[in-house]
Formats: structure tokens, sequence, C-alpha cells
């Protein structure tokens, strides 16, 4: 196409698109869900906001109600994006899990699946168990539209990550906490880390004040890569060493959250796309800047797909490799990896349960794998795999960095305000790791670890009898976790959904609307859950909402009694139920983690994993703002105002924490475990 066809053909669609949005006004007679008046042609593209939407999202809720409706374009335009923010549990709950049939699918982005992921002309596929069309970041998870490939990646999703699946994970997850909490250390004290960075808030700031940031990458990137790929990071957490994996995961986590995901992830291309047929020369004009991008960023994820995958194989082949979900899931005597059989005595041990192992591979040998006869279905197979193992990396960076940054966020407020929180923790903590300077001598130091979390209760079960249930042994340390949850918000708008049907609903009444009529939500919109809205909610948690206040979690002592019996007081069912919904409802839980079918499979895993950091670094470390010395010679304490400017994950801008540890007995404990950790995973 020449640029003069090209230019005629804009002009066209655009007198089209306003000649459209005219008559519409007077035809549309349609129902939909309220919100902010849309402008001909554009709709309300300037209620959109690049930073922080969830916070616009949450005031516009207040004036239109929990249901209410924005368009890209005008919604008379048959091509109009409409998009439906969700702002309290019950239409949440009523949409998106009760319908979660027809609220399932995912958007069909041409930005994202086809122009950043689809390379099938320029990439040689060398694997003969690969078919066209494969690369698509679309075949990621979190964007695989509802359908059989979504519940295929799911049901491996789950042999992985599923609740009963999650103990055979402790070993490792202990290990990696007690690596980071010893590179967290190092790196303080490194003389190394002493050079200075400059911050997005324009202050500078010595850059061991800024180490745990790498550090918490490198934890979460090493979880996965352990029970995905079996791949085991070569250097310690002492050492500042860059590493092919996390380096390659950094590198496409940046894409995707900053690159293709920025901006709610919707491109212009998605709306037109035909755009993406323009003619290079345009290339040089801003509007078709996404090209160019699009190209580079393609590249980068076939690597981040293909690489750790080739590895786990090439491993299997040599029979060096550490039994890991993928490698157990190939193994087969007749499948694509024939001599990892014969190499089996090589192999190194695992950083999984045996018995988790053997379960995977007898699901794989009958369940879920075809077998190499079928070579249509095996190639489906092992595609499947190799995008479900990297949907599961790439899922856990981002998001277990922003928790964690989150609960730093927390305690610097607390050390401001006397650190209130720290001790009350301690006080329960201290009571098995024996860290407090008077703890007894009988009690032998050491760190928090998976296994003390719950006591196992016997609680009557209405019928005369008694039933075992799981009591947190620490209730202020899961008050603090909850509280972390739901003070950060980590993916404040959801992941969107896309409706896959005309759906007729009617709101529950709300104060801006206590007489509603049903609404009329359009097959195509995006649906997006304003966990946001909902976690910051003055019904739901008082008018105290912006604090940092655990204390709100922890149960009365007549909750205890109901929900974990007592000797004098009868049980009585309905009571029991009603607190269990109240709790549900005020549970972050409940929201952080998506909804209905798309709910996030890694849940499981990172209850445990963020727990256990959560109780050990209040066990061991003090945090404080970072120290630095002004011109006169004295020390001012850094305070940073902290902005957000990832547009799908609240990720803070990097800020400056001072960790140290809490006492000298402390820096033992931590030490000794990382020294013990470190030789358990050579
Ligand atoms: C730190 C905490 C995490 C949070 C707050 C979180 C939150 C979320 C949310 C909100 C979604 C979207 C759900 C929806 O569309 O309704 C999601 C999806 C997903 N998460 Fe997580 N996540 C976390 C960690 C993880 C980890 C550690 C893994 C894997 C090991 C993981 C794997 C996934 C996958 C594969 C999806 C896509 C699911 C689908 O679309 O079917 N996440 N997560």
């Amino acid at each position: 196409m020449d640029v003069l066809t090209f230019l005629v053909l804009i002009l066209g669609l655009a007198y089209s698109l306003y000649i459209y949005s005219r008559s519409g006004k007077q035809a549309d007679t349609v129902r939909i869900p309220p919100g902010p008046k849309p402008l001909p042609l554009i709709g309300n593209i300037f209620d959109l906001t690049a930073k922080e939407l969830w916070v616009k999202a949450t005031s516009l809720a207040q004036t239109y109600g929990p249901v209410f409706q924005l368009s890209i374009l005008h919604p008379s335009l048959p091509i109009s994006q409409p998009l439906i923010f969700l702002s309290s549990p019950e239409v949440c709950f009523d949409l998106l899990d009760k319908k979660g049939g027809i609220y399932a699918d995912k958007p069909k982005l041409v930005m994202a699946g086809e122009l950043c992921g689809y390379v099938q002309r320029v990439y040689t596929i060398k694997s003969s168990t690969t078919h066209p069309s494969l690369y698509r970041c679309d075949n990621m998870v979190a964007f695989t539209g509802y359908g059989s490939q979504s519940r295929r990646q799911r049901k491996l999703l789950g042999m992985a990550l599923s609740k009963e699946k999650i103990p055979a994970y402790q070993g490792l997850i202990e290990r990696e906490t007690a690596g980071f909490l010893t590179g967290l250390l190092s790196a303080h004290s490194s003389s190394a880390s002493s050079s200075t960075v400059s911050l997005p808030s324009k202050s500078t700031l010595p850059s061991r004040f800024l180490a745990y940031i790498p550090l918490i990458r490198r934890y979460a990137g090493q979880l996965t890569l352990s029970v995905i790929y079996g791949y085991t990071v070569p250097t310690s957490y002492t050492q500042n060493v860059h590493d092919k994996f996390l380096d390659m995961a950094e590198d496409c986590l940046d894409i995707l959250s900053n690159g293709i995901a920025s901006g709610g992830g919707i491109w212009l291309v998605d709306i037109f796309p035909w755009l993406k047929k323009a003619p290079k020369s345009f290339e040089f004009l801003p509007l078709f800047s996404f090209l160019p991008k699009s190209r580079a960023w393609k590249a980068k994820m076939i690597e981040f797909v293909e690489k750790p995958f080739e590895w786990v194989k090439a491993e299997m082949q040599k029979g060096t490799h550490k039994p890991s979900f993928c490698s157990t899931l190939l193994e087969n005597p007749d499948a694509v990896v024939p001599s990892a059989e014969t190499n089996r005595f090589k192999k190194r041990q695992s950083d999984i349960s045996p018995e988790l192992l053997s379960s995977w591979a007898s699901v794989s040998s009958n369940a879920v794998k075809p077998t190499s006869s079928n070579a249509k279905g095996y190639a489906q197979f092992e595609f499947d795999l190799k995008w479900t193992a990297n949907s599961m990396y790439s899922a856990s960076g981002d998001t277990t960095v922003t928790t964690v940054m989150h609960y730093f966020l927390a305690l610097l407020q607390d050390a401001d305000s006397g650190s209130e929180v720290v001790r009350k923790a301690r006080m329960e903590l201290d009571l098995v790791t024996g860290l407090a300077d008077d703890s007894p001598s009988t009690i032998k130091p050491r760190l928090p670890s998976l296994s003390d979390r719950y006591i196992d209760v016997d609680v009557p079960d209405g019928k005369g009898g008694t039933r075992r249930v799981k009591k947190p042994r620490f209730p202020y340390v899961e008050a603090v976790m909850s509280e972390v949850w739901r003070w950060g918000v980590v993916v404040p708008l959801n992941l969107p959904h896309r409706l896959t049907q005309d759906d007729v609903y009617t709101p529950p009444p709300s104060p801006s609307n206590p007489h509603p009529t049903p609404v009329l939500l359009r097959k195509g919109s995006l649906i997006f859950g304003n966990i946001w809205s909902i976690l910051r909610s003055h019904e739901l948690f008082g008018d105290d909402v912006d604090d940092f206040r655990p204390e709100r979690y922890l149960l009365s002592t007549h909750e205890d009694n109901v929900l974990y019996g007592s000797h004098n007081h009868s049980y009585d069912e309905d009571e029991y139920e009603m607190i269990r919904r109240e709790r549900r409802k005020r549970d972050p839980r409940s929201y952080v983690f998506g909804f209905g079918r798309r709910q996030c499979p890694g849940q499981n895993l990172v209850e445990s994993s963020v727990w256990l950091l959560t109780a050990t670094l209040l066990s061991t470390v003090d945090v404080r703002r970072p120290c630095v010395e002004g011109e006169d010679g004295k020390e001012r304490v850094v305070r940073e105002n902290v902005n957000f400017n990832n547009s799908v994950f609240r990720t803070p801008d990097p800020f400056g924490v001072d960790i140290r540890p809490r006492s000298e007995k402390a820096l033992e404990v931590i030490m000794l475990a990382g020294e013990s950790e470190e030789a358990e995973s050579l």
C-alpha cells in the first residue's frame, strides 16, 4: 500500500466514523450502564488516565454506582470498545463468579497477541513438535481466550500449584527465604554497594538501600525456576552476578508491564487492526511507533519462552537435569527426549518432594500427555507445557516484588510511628524462634519455618463430636499479612476479562442509585473488577481505610470461640457460618487474586512464600528510612514521595529502605541458615 492510498483510507474512515456517531445519537435507545457522557466520536478517552486509573474509577463509581461504563470511541459506533468497571464485592461475585462462563474470556489484543508474538516468518522453528502461529503473547495464560486451550493450561497449572501441592515446596521456600535474607544483609554492609543511584524522585541514595529490589526478583524467580524448570541460579544471593534466565525475565517483564500492557494494554491498533498494515515509511510518526516497538519486543519474548524450555530438554538429553515440572511431564520412554531415560543415574536431586514428582509422572503417563505416536496431540501438549511454564514464571515476578515492596512501605510507616506493628508481631514469633534478647535459653534461636504457621485444634462439629481444623498460631502476624494484601492492592483493576455474549444485569441498590434498573452489558465489553475500590471501601473497612492497621483483622474473643471452639461455648452452626461469611467478605484474598474461572492459580504458592518471608523479616530485621550525610556533615533521614507509575500493577517506584539485623543473635541465626541453605542448593 503506498502512502497516499493509506492517507486517503484513514481520512475516509475518520469521516465515516464521524457521520456514524452523529446518526447513532438519535438511533441509540439501548440502556447501557451509566457513566460520564461520551464525547462524539472519541467517546470517553479523556476519562481514562494512564496513571492510577483505579483511583479515578473509584471516584467515578461514587457518582455512577458499582457498575459503570466508559467507552473507547462513541458507544454508538460498532467498533467502539466498552470498558465496564465493577466496584463492589456483590457485583464482582454476581458477574465474574456466578456468571463465570460468559465472563471468563480475555481481550483479543492485536498488539500483545499478533504483533508482539507472531514470528512465523522471521523465526526458524527448530523443534518438530511446534506448529505455526505459536509465538503470540496471547498464548500466555493470562491472555488466552476462554476455551479448550485455557482449560488445558489451567489443568497443568493446577498440577503444579493447587493447594495440596504446596507442602512439596516447603524446603525450597525455606531455603530461598534464608538466601534472600543473607543477600539482603550482605548487600547492606558491602562496600561494593556503596555506589549511589538516582531515584525517580530526583533524590540520590547509596545503592545498598535499594539492593532489596533485585534480591526479591531473584527470590521470586528462583522459586518458579526451580519448580518449573529445575534450574538453580549458580551463584549465591550474596554474589551480585547476573544470571541468564533472571536477566531475561527482568527484560521481558519490563516489556510486558511497562511496554505491551502500559495504558491498560489497549493500543490504537487493537481498535483499528488495519493500522498494522501501515507502510514502513510511516514508522517515524509517533502514531505508528508501535510497529518497530512490537518487532523488538517480539524477539525478546520468543527468547524468554524458548530458552528455558530448550535448556530443560538439553539437560534431560545429558541426563543432568534436576527433576522439575517440565522434565517430569516430558519424561517418557517413547517421548521426544529418549536419552533422558538411559542417563537417569546422573540426574540431580530435585527441590521438589518425590511424592509430588511421582504424582506428575503418573498423571503425565495417562491423563495429560498423548503418546508420541499421536504427533499432533503431542505437539499440542508440548506447546501447552512450554507456554504454561513461561506463564508461571512471568506471572510471579512483578506480583511478588510489588507485594514485598508494599510490606516495606508499611513497615516504614510503622517505624515512623514507634514500630508498634513489629513489636506486637515479635511478641508472638519470639515464642518459637527464641530471638528476643530475653528469650529463655531453652529455646534454640532459629528462623521461623512454614510448619510453625498453624496448630491443629479439635472443634465441635455440631453433631456431638469434634473435627480437626488448622488454627493460625500467630494471629497478629496473620493480620499483618492480610493488611499487606488489603492496603497494598497488587493488581488494583484485576486483569481485564471479556464478555462473550450480551448480558442484562440489575445491580444491587447503592447510595448513588437506590432504585437500580437493569442494564445491558454488551458482548465484547472488557470487564475490570475494581479491587482497589473494594479494598478501600469505608463500608467494609471503616474510615481509616488508608491506614495500615493489622488490628482490623484480629478476631474478637467471641469470634474466636465460635470459629475454634471453647469448652464453655456451645456450637451454633448458623453463627459459625455467619462469622465465616463476614470474614470472607473482608478478607483481601477474596479479591486480590482475581475472580471466577481466571482467578490466579499461583495464590497458594504465594500465600506460603509471602507468609514465610513476612514472618522471617518481622522476626529478624529492623526496617527504617535511609539516612544520608548532608552537606553539613550531619545525618538526615530521607523521606521519599512514593509514586505508582505502572499501569497494571501498583508497583511503587523504587524507594530506599535501611534494613539491619535486629540483634547480634538474629544476625548469627541468619548467617547460619544462609550457609546451610546454600550448601543444600548445590
Ligand atoms: C504475589 C502475588 C500475586 C498476586 C497478587 C496475583 C494476582 C493475580 C491476578 C489479580 C490475576 C488475574 C485474575 C483474573 O483475571 O481474574 C492473576 C492471574 C494469574 N496469575 Fe497471579 N498473582 C500473584 C502471584 C502469582 C504467582 C506466584 C503465579 C505463578 C507461579 C501466578 C500465576 C498467574 C497466572 C498464570 C495467571 C493467569 C490466570 C488466567 O488468566 O487464567 N500468580 N494473578
